[in-house]
């Protein structure tokens, strides 16, 4: 089962990943983790992807599904589903999820969109900055995550409608509301599937 979570910053896309992983032995395949991870290195390329990630805008097609391919090649056999958050974030990494899945006999399953406005989002985020003191997570930075995620990121909703796999989650509840909401859809998904 190949699922992606998709939603703005602060939707809760990384904690019900986290939750929705553990309880079905699928691979969290965050590419915004991945991406920390490679600054964390300090190397020339971190260092570009640094300076990106903290203007809030998108990383390069072409890396973003590099980083996508050798992972599928590598993990795709060995896990029960796969879940994706944070990625496709275009239409042209949409567009080339589904040639690599391709390649492999596979299809996405289902997308599942967190719905949260943006008063809350910032408020989740203001919190989070505190505790995790992840450098986009402040104010100016966060509103051009959310233009990107309006312009860019919001018209693979229609895309994913028309292939009648999307399903939407109201992400203003408890983390354990959406949660139970979200294990409820993938059992059902699971039962046609
Ligand atoms: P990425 O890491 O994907 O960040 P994001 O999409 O901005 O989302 P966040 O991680 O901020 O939020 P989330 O939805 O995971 O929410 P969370 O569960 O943490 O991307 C970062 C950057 O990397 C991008 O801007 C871009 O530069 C680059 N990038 C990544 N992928 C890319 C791609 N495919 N292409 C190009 N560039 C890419 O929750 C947030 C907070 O709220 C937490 O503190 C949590 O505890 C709390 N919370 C969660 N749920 C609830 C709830 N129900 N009620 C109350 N609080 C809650
Ligand atoms: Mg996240």
């Amino acid at each position: 089962m190949i699922i992606v979570l998709l939603g703005p910053p602060g939707s809760g896309k990384g904690t019900q990943a986290a939750l929705i992983c553990k309880k079905f032995g699928f691979f969290h395949f965050s590419t915004g983790n991945i991406l920390r991870k490679k600054v964390k290195k300090k190397t020339k390329i971190g260092k570009e992807i640094e300076l990106i990630i903290n203007a809030g805008k998108l990383i390069s097609d072409k890396i973003i599904i590099q980083i996508v391919n050798s992972k599928i090649t590598e993990k795709l056999d060995h896990y029960k589903g796969f879940l994706f958050d944070g990625f496709p974030r275009n239409l042209d990494q949409a567009k080339a999820l589904d040639n690599l899945l391709n390649k492999h006999s596979q299809s996405l399953t289902n997308v599942i969109q967190l719905y949260v406005d943006n008063e809350e989002v910032l408020k989740r985020l203001q919190k989070r900055k505190l505790e995790e003191k992840r450098q986009d997570d402040n104010e100016d930075v966060l509103k051009s995550r959310l233009k990107v995620y309006l312009n860019e990121t919001k018209p693979l909703l229609d895309f994913y409608q028309k292939e009648n796999k999307l399903n939407k989650i109201n992400g203003m509840q408890t983390i354990n509301d959406v949660n139970n909401k979200i294990n409820d859809l993938i059992l059902s998904l699971k039962s046609t599937w």
